[in-house]
């Protein structure tokens, strides 16, 4: 059979043509801008797009709150994705450290030992929550003045504050944490693994230098 040149070119001219459109609607669908945003990400977005004043008092609660750190923690920073590992939180609650913000904040937050290194907030709203905040004793918690009546809630290690903000978990079923979004990992450990070979003491200690002088007595007993 004779093939003729002008049927080639046909030919393949439709061939690229099918591999042009097929490649084209394969970009298309396969195509990431990486805006995508994570689930566990705080959504900055709604609250900064939507005014209080527009949504009215009715929606007011579905704005996230903003928690604003007035201080450091023990000189550090906190993290905007301090909340990340809460489901359901980090849709509801901002975190910010931005002193600027204040007057947009819904709660303030002071950590007790940092109170002296920043100049308290020269003003506040009726609706403002400041809250002080330690997980710590007052030991190590400074021993700063404030004005009268200048806190609305307590967040310490005391089951009477407001916000319990402890060491340590909370512990609840592991059903109940799965129900609520958390991500459940199991620690589980071999009994076996806990036989003592070698007498001694474990201990992990992020303070070498306590005001209790802790320390010393573990010097002690490491003799
Ligand atoms: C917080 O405390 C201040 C000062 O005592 C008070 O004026 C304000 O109304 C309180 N805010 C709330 C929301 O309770």
């Amino acid at each position: 059979m004779r093939v003729r040149p002008a049927s080639v070119y046909r030919y393949l001219l439709l061939s690229i043509c099918c591999f042009v459109g097929v490649y084209m609607i394969y970009s298309i669908i396969g195509y990431d801008d990486g805006t995508h945003v994570p689930i566990h990400r705080p959504q900055r977005h709604l609250y900064l797009t939507v005014s209080q004043d527009r949504i009215g008092s009715r929606f007011g609660n579905l704005a996230p709150k903003r928690i604003l750190y007035w201080t450091t923690v023990f000189g550090a920073t906190v993290p905007a994705t301090m909340l990340s590992d809460c489901p359901g939180l980090t849709d509801r609650c901002v975190i910010d450290t931005n002193r600027h913000q204040l007057s947009s904040a819904d709660a303030v937050v002071f950590h007790a030992a940092d109170l002296s290194r920043f100049p308290l907030p020269v003003t506040r709203k009726d609706n403002q929550i400041f809250v002080f905040n330690s997980m710590e004793t007052p030991d190590n918690s400074g021993r700063f003045a404030v004005p009268d009546n200048f806190f609305n809630w307590t967040s310490t290690h005391l089951f009477s504050s407001d916000a319990i903000h402890k060491y340590g978990s909370f512990l609840i079923p592991t059903q109940i944490a799965e129900s609520r979004g958390f991500k459940v990992q199991s620690y589980y450990v071999q009994p076996k693994r806990l036989v003592k070979s070698k007498s001694g003491i474990f201990g992990l200690i992020s303070n070498c230098h306590t005001t209790s002088k802790r320390e010393l007595a573990l010097q002690e007993l490491g003799k």
